[in-house]
């Protein structure tokens, strides 16, 4: 089970469908805010140190070491919103692994992310029945919309944009997530619409 939840989160590899093959290459042709400082990326200094103590609590009431880096990773987001170089250096410190292990296991799984999240986290999905269902179309829509790319985050912090693989909701398709909630049959005209229940 655990494998297979890990594998819905693996980052996508050459052998994946045409679509998400598509939206991975568009994200890293577009996704440049980090280079222009145009993103909300919070100074890394500035973290709270309460932060790194809850997670340092939560590593030591794991059992072993061993076989939980993912746990204790997952922890790490859930507690800072994602996983920037100091934190994945503390991480490695308090598991006894390298932070090349890692900034491995961090950069194989699409569930993880080094850059922060909006407040309001925009999950397409990319898997083949939404895709043919013109989840592209949709994904350009939000892009203009907010002006952000694919992985970026709006200058007010309140918005980003990221692709999944399928969702499991098929029938659904195209389908839009924005936090717990989940928007069936998206078009790109209810795009707009969509972003203003948020406002
Ligand atoms: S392809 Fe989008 S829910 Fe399955």
């Amino acid at each position: 089970m655990l494998k297979k939840i890990l594998d819905f989160f693996r980052k996508p590899t050459p052998n994946d469908d045409l679509a998400n093959q598509k939206e991975r290459k568009n994200s890293m042709q577009t996704s440049t805010c980090q280079m222009t400082g145009d993103c909300r990326i919070p100074d890394r200094a500035t973290l709270p140190k309460d932060l790194y103590k809850q997670l340092a609590d939560f590593i030591a009431t794991l059992p072993t070491k061993e076989g939980h880096l993912v746990t204790a990773l997952h922890k790490a987001q859930a507690i800072f919103g994602y996983l920037p170089r100091e934190v994945q250096e503390f991480v490695a410190d308090q598991m006894g692994v390298s932070l090349a292990k890692v900034y491995g296991v961090v950069s194989f799984y699409t569930f993880f992310t080094m850059v922060p999240k909006g407040k309001f986290p925009i999950s397409i999905c990319m898997g083949t029945a939404c895709f043919v269902k013109g989840a592209d179309k949709v994904t350009d829509a939000f892009k203009q919309q907010l002006g952000v790319a694919v992985s970026e985050v709006t200058k007010d912090g309140k918005f980003s944009i990221d692709c999944l693989r399928c969702v499991g909701a098929c029938a659904l398709a195209p389908v839009v997530m924005i936090g717990e909630k989940v928007y069936a049959n998206v078009t790109p005209d209810q795009v707009k619409n969509i972003i203003a229940d948020f406002q």
